[in-house]
Formats: structure tokens, C-alpha cells, sequence
């Protein structure tokens, strides 16, 4: 017996093939033995096939079979057969089919994997990681990494058909500053010297219009030390692209056109451009965040005008100091518990809310609330009109300065959705947020910084505000967010050298910082810069909302942990002393 070939994948199979000698390859899913024949389920790549061993074909064959377990890799070639109608499987591809098998070849065997992979048993993340190749077979996990295959070739054949470039940056580059922090790898020729692993090739590509190479892109890893979440790997992937003598509007409709490709090559889906647009301005207002989850309302609803002549002392001394009172309304939730209540004040209790008044709207239009007594009739109609309130309604009010009651509301608002099921993973919606401040003042550390990066340009009309009101100043900066998540973001950038100055001054950037690190492109500046802009979108992140993941790992072949570490291969791990010498460091740890 010779080295079979294969013939067929593991989900190729039908009736049209009944009768056919084949060759198939591949993973034991589940092995059954049924008094005497056994049913073995092979599993590659592409599905599942029922391959059986009877006796009466070759006893030797089936005697070998008896040995076989789960995750051993085989070879066997045989007949194809159909399955009396009552034992066909609908839910497999090759369900009304078998492959009755005369020759076998063990291929490899396995001992017993450290979990099964047949069924969905609560497994440590760290244990999947550790075995992540074992974790990748399992079917689902597999269709995550065909669908983002499947989803780079959309965006990369739309881009090619728009005359983009990819072009390839360095990894081996200068920090660049997006604000988080750097990973740094030292130069051994350079004594002392470090490059900065990219955070994004956002100068690089910059320089590339600067170039002339009017479109770029770019399918490209960055870098950043910050503090994980579910939606945030230190090393993630970005659709990377600029383009020259554009404005808002032309990246904005090249974007929503890949976007419409990925959807549709992907999950099939016709979404519907253009998608709604929010100003930062509004997006605040309405739903106290700039990355909206619109696929619900229960929109934020000012109500400190009326709060202000009300006698409930907390919300009137707020209002009077400059704060705000707001509320949402959570339509339908009169019968709420006092433990549900409890709850989800202790849960904005989190975000920093000093207390969370609720109403329920009872028959009559009755306020049923610990806070009922403060209001008079005249300002309880006036709430229910401005909150829409009927009966049967429950409202939550925060009370505070601004920037915490939008958070505040921003995070009960979710949480009140999860906790009425109005958050469908099939359901996508699409916004971009316009219009952002170009600075923002940093409390702590006293000084401007720039919302999006520092070559944002700012709107025209609002230039003069630069020297008298920063934080006024509208950028050029856009982003898109689907269903709550920032998926990406970008701007037109600044062209001219005058003003990349000016606003590089008012971050506290003096001149000789500006050109210590980042001098190369404001000389570029100099020398020709067309008007340009772009957009970055974070490649893991719409993975994980197209594939209706609840984590950017489940997406990602090899993912870091929490802690920025790699179960499976133990990285970060420690190096021979030699090595540091090597590099100039003196470490001053002990081993
Ligand atoms: P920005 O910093 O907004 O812009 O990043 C673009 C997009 O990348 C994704 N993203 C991340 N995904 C996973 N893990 C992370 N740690 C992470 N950080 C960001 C987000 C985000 O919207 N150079 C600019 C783009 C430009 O101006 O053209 C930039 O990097 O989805
Ligand atoms: P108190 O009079 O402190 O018992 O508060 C009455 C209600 O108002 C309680 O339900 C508190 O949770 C709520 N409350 C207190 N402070 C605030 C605030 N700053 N914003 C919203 N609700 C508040």
C-alpha cells in the first residue's frame, strides 16, 4: 500500500459522489463504536465527514480502528455511500453521506488534548492560548479566521480597484505620537539608542502623500502599551490608508463604499450608505459619548432648566453651580424592583455617580419616587413632556457637573439595553462622528492635548480661536463608529508648515521639541506637502463585531492576554545577560 492522496476535503461530499472511491484526510472529531461498526467523525478544515469501519468490508481495517482517538490524523480511503434517510445529518454539509472505508493510515496520533474540542465546555482563556493551535481547530474558532481572510481580500480588492498603493512602512521607527505608550527596542550598533515599534504609520504616511503617491494603504500591525480591554490588544491590526487633495467628503464615501464591500463579501449583508452622521457636539448631547450605540434610543434628555426651580436640594444646587440634570427614559421599565434599581445604581455608582433618582410613571400619570414630593405638578408635566414619559415609563436622573453625567448616562443607557435584550449581533449601525474639538485641556497635567493626534487640521473658520479659546476649535477629524464601538477614526491633515506650528505651540510643544521629534516631516512640510487626509480603521475590532465575538482575541490567530502575555509561546520572556550587555543595558533587576 503506497501513500494514499487526497482526494476530497472533509466537507466536499454529497449524493452526487454516492458510489465513488475517495481519499480523505484529516482530524478525529468523535469516534463511535455501535456493537461492532464504528463511526469515526473527520473534521479538516473546511467540515466534517462520517467515515465508518465495518467489519465485514476488512476486519483488519476495523481492528486497527479500534485503536483510533480524538485529534489522531488520518488517512482513509473508501466508498461512498448514502445514509438510509432516517440516519442522514442536516446539519452537516455531508450529511446524507458516508465513506465506507477499506484502507487506513494512521497518520499521527495525539494524546488526549488538554480539553475537548467537540463540544462548548467552559475553558480558562489562558489554557485556549496556551494551546491556541488545539483551539483553532474547532470549527467556529476556524470560520472566525476564514471570515477576516475573507475580509482583508474585500477591503484589498476594493482599494486596488480605487488606485491605491499598499505600501509597506517601517516597524523600526521613531515613536509616533497617538498617546499611548511606546514598545521600545534598543539598537545594539547605536549605544543608548532605542526605535519605537510604530503605533501607527501615520508619519510614514503622511510623508507618502508628500511623496506623490496620492492613495496608500496599508494592512499593517501597530504597537501600543496600553492597558488592555476587551476591545484592545497591544499589537492590533489597522486598514491603514491616506489620500491627497481630498476633504472629508471624498474619504468618507470611499470608506462607506469598503466598508459596504466588507459587509457584503463577508456576512452578506447590503448595508445601506450613507450612514448617519452625529456631530461630536450632538453625539454628547444625545447619548453623553462620542462612540454612540444607536441601535436603540433612550436618548439623554436635559432637563437642568426645569431642575433648577425644583425643590429637590441636590439637583437645584447643581444646576445653580453650573452643572447639569439630566435624564433618560427607560420606556416600559415601571416594574422594576427595588433590587434592580439597587443594582443599577450601585453600577453607576461605579462611574462615579453620586446617586441615581429614578420615577416611575404609575396609572394617571402618577410619579411613584423617592424624589416625587420635590417636584410640583406644573414641573413633573414638564419632565414627562420633555422625556416623553408615559405610563408605565421609568426615568433615571443624574445630577452633576457635565463631563460625569454623561458618562454616568452614557454607561447606564447601555447597561440598561443589555439588560433588556435590545443589543442584537446582527443588527449593524453605522455613524460617523464629526466635528471633534481639536484639544482638550489636561487637568492633571495642565497643559492642551490633541483629541485625535497633532496633525489634525483644525477647521478653518475657527483658526482665530486657536490664540483665544482652544478648546473651541473644531478639527477636521471623523470617525465611524458601528454599534458602540469606535472602529475607526482619521482627519484631514495640516499641509502647512505655519501651522502645524502654531498648533504644535499650543500643545506646549516649543520649537525645539517639535523638531527633536518630529522635525522630518514638518522640513517635508516645507517642501511641497499636498492637502491630504485619511482614516485608520481597527481591522480586529470590526472582526469582532462582524463575526458577533465579545472579545478582538477571538479574532486573532495569537492573542495576547489581560497582562500583554502569550500563554503559548511565554512571551515576554527573560534573555541572557549577554544579550542586555550586548545592547548596552545594565539591567538592575534580579533574576
Ligand atoms: P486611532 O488611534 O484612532 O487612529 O486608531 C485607529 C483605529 O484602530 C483601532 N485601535 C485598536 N484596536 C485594537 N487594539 C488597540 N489597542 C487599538 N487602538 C486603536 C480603533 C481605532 O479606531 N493614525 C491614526 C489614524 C489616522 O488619523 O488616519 C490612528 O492610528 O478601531
Ligand atoms: P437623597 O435625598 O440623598 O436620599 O436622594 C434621593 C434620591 O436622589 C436617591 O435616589 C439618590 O440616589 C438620588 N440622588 C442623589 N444625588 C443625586 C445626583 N447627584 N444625581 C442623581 N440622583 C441623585
Amino acid at each position: 500500500m503506497g501513500q494514499l492522496r487526497r482526494t476530497h476535503s472533509c466537507n466536499a461530499l454529497g449524493t452526487g459522489d454516492v458510489g465513488a472511491e475517495v481519499t480523505l484526510m484529516g482530524w478525529v472529531l468523535r469516534r463511535r463504536d455501535h456493537g461492532g461498526v464504528i463511526f469515526v467523525d473527520l473534521r479538516d478544515r473546511w467540515g466534517i465527514t462520517q467515515v465508518v469501519f465495518n467489519p465485514t468490508v476488512d476486519p483488519e481495517v476495523h481492528a486497527k480502528a479500534h485503536q483510533i482517538r480524538s485529534e489522531w490524523v488520518l488517512a482513509v480511503r473508501g466508498r461512498v455511500v448514502a445514509r438510509p434517510a432516517e440516519m442522514a445529518n442536516t446539519k452537516l454539509a455531508t450529511g446524507a453521506i458516508e465513506v465506507l472505508v477499506d484502507t487506513l493510515q494512521l497518520l499521527n496520533s495525539s494524546e488526549t488534548p488538554p480539553f475537548p474540542l467537540d463540544e462548548e465546555v467552559e475553558v480558562s482563556d489562558t489554557l485556549r492560548l496556551q494551546y491556541r493551535y488545539l483551539d483553532l481547530r474547532r470549527p467556529e474558532m476556524a470560520a472566525k479566521l476564514v471570515m477576516r481572510h475573507q475580509a482583508v481580500q474585500a477591503v484589498r480588492n476594493y482599494l486596488n480597484e480605487n488606485g491605491f498603493l499598499d505600501i509597506e512602512t517601517p516597524m523600526l521607527t521613531r515613536s509616533t505620537p497617538e498617546g499611548a505608550r511606546d514598545y521600545l527596542v534598543p539598537s545594539r550598533v547605536n549605544a543608548g539608542r532605542f526605535y519605537a515599534l510604530p503605533q501607527s504609520p501615520q508619519l510614514f504616511k503622511q510623508l507618502l502623500m508628500i511623496a506623490g503617491m496620492d492613495r496608500y494603504y496599508q494592512i499593517v500591525k501597530c504597537f501600543r502599551d496600553e492597558d488592555l480591554r476587551a476591545d484592545r490588544q497591544p499589537e492590533f491590526t489597522q486598514i491603514d490608508m491616506e489620500l491627497s487633495f481630498v476633504g472629508e467628503e471624498d474619504i468618507i464615501a470611499i470608506n462607506e463604499g469598503m466598508v459596504a464591500r466588507l459587509f457584503r463579501e463577508t456576512r452578506g449583508l447590503e448595508l445601506t450608505p450613507p450612514f448617519p452622521r452625529l456631530t461630536y457636539a450632538e453625539a454628547m448631547d444625545r447619548y453623553g459619548t462620542d462612540r454612540p450605540d444607536i441601535r436603540f434610543g433612550m436618548e439623554i434628555v436635559d432637563l437642568t432648566g426645569i431642575a433648577a426651580g425644583c425643590s429637590f436640594k441636590v439637583f437645584r444646587e447643581v444646576a445653580d453651580r453650573g452643572g447639569t440634570v439630566r435624564a433618560i427614559n427607560a420606556s416600559g421599565c415601571a416594574d422594576f424592583t427595588r433590587r434592580e434599581l439597587d443594582q443599577l445604581t450601585e453600577f453607576v455608582a461605579q462611574f462615579g455617580a453620586k446617586g441615581l433618582a429614578w420615577v416611575k410613571i404609575k396609572e394617571g400619570g402618577e410619579w411613584q419616587s423617592p424624589i416625587a414630593k420635590f417636584f410640583s405638578e406644573t414641573e413633573q408635566a414638564a419632565i414627562a413632556a420633555a422625556t416623553g414619559a408615559v405610563v408605565g415609563d421609568l426615568l433615571f436622573f443624574a445630577a452633576d457637573q457635565k463631563k460625569a453625567v454623561f458618562q454616568v448616562l452614557a454607561e447606564l443607557r447601555v447597561e440598561l439595553a443589555r439588560r433588556l435584550e435590545l443589543l442584537s449581533k446582527d443588527e449593524f449601525r453605522f455613524v460617523w462622528v464629526t466635528d471633534f474639538p481639536l484639544l482638550e485641556y489636561d487637568d492633571k497635567e495642565k497643559r492642551y492635548q490633541a483629541l485625535h493626534h497633532p496633525f489634525t487640521a483644525p477647521r478653518e473658520e475657527d483658526l482665530d480661536l486657536l490664540a483665544t479659546d482652544p478648546t473651541a476649535v473644531r478639527s477636521r477629524a471623523y470617525d465611524l463608529v458601528l454599534n458602540g464601538t469606535e472602529i475607526g477614526g482619521g482627519s484631514i491633515r495640516i499641509h502647512r508648515r505655519e501651522l502645524q506650528a502654531r498648533v504644535l505651540a499650543v500643545l506646549g510643544i516649543d520649537a525645539a521639541e517639535a523638531e527633536a521629534k518630529f522635525g522630518f516631516l514638518l522640513r517635508a512640510l516645507e517642501l511641497g506637502a499636498p492637502p491630504h487626509g485619511g482614516i485608520a480603521f481597527g481591522l480586529d475590532r470590526l472582526l469582532m463585531l462582524i463575526t458577533g465575538s465579545d472579545s478582538i482575541r477571538q479574532v486573532i490567530a495569537f492573542p495576547k492576554t489581560q497582562k500583554a502575555t502569550c500563554p503559548l509561546t511565554e512571551a515576554p520572556s527573560s534573555v541572557a545577560r549577554r544579550q542586555l550587555t550586548e545592547l548596552h543595558i545594565q539591567p538592575d533587576w534580579k533574576e
